[in-house]
């Protein structure tokens, strides 16, 4: 898929997948475009972790809470931050960690999965959960989690407000 459509179709997906297997292939692919995002002075602070094991999926959307779109995913990726300051005093893993997630948005809708991005819903306890069962070390945060699979419904882009509203030229406000 072109690069303009990609971004125009990407949409966040809430619902259920088909029982279709990810290849790992193509596992692999979407996290490299995770690797290859920009970071603040290149300190690469995210790490991934992806889950294809069906009982690791399970525990995780057990302590989400059930979600539908978690339940029968088929994969899932879990962002995990290294919270050190890269200059100075200064972090950047959040931006880090938005910056790779969103290329990997973009790279699980050019091969035709659905995903949504999920931050706020695990915030805390969840993510401390969720860190635990994959082992993640204590020091480290899980910061997002992308449940992934070939949509069972497709969804739809929401609607943005317009390009007059949201951006000019020049001067805030036009
Ligand atoms: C920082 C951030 C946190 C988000 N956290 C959640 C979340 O916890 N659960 C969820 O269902 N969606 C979450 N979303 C998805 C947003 O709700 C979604 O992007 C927004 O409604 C716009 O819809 P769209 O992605 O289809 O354009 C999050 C998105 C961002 C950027």
């Amino acid at each position: 898929m072109e690069l303009f459509e990609t971004i125009s179709k990407r949409h966040s997906y809430r619902g259920g997948f088909l029982d279709k297997k990810i290849p790992k292939e193509d596992l692999y692919k979407i996290v490299q475009t995770g690797i290859d995002a920009p970071t603040g002075c290149n300190a690469q602070s995210v790490s991934f972790v992806i889950v294809d094991d069906p009982a690791t999926i399970q525990a995780i959307t057990k302590v989400v809470g059930g979600k539908q779109v978690c339940k029968t995913a088929q994969a899932m990726i879990v962002c995990v931050c290294d919270k050190t300051p890269a200059y100075g005093n200064l972090s950047f893993f959040v931006e880090d960690c938005a910056a790779a997630t969103q290329n990997m948005l973009l790279a699980i809708t050019a091969l035709g999965y659905a995903t949504v991005w999920i931050d706020g819903a695990i915030r805390g306890e969840i993510a401390t959960k969720i860190a635990e069962i994959l082992s993640v070390p204590k020091e480290k945060e899980v910061r997002i989690l992308l449940p992934l699979g070939v949509p069972e419904t497709p969804g739809k882009p929401n609607t943005k407000n317009s390009f007059e509203q949201r951006a000019w030229f020049n001067r805030y406000g036009g």
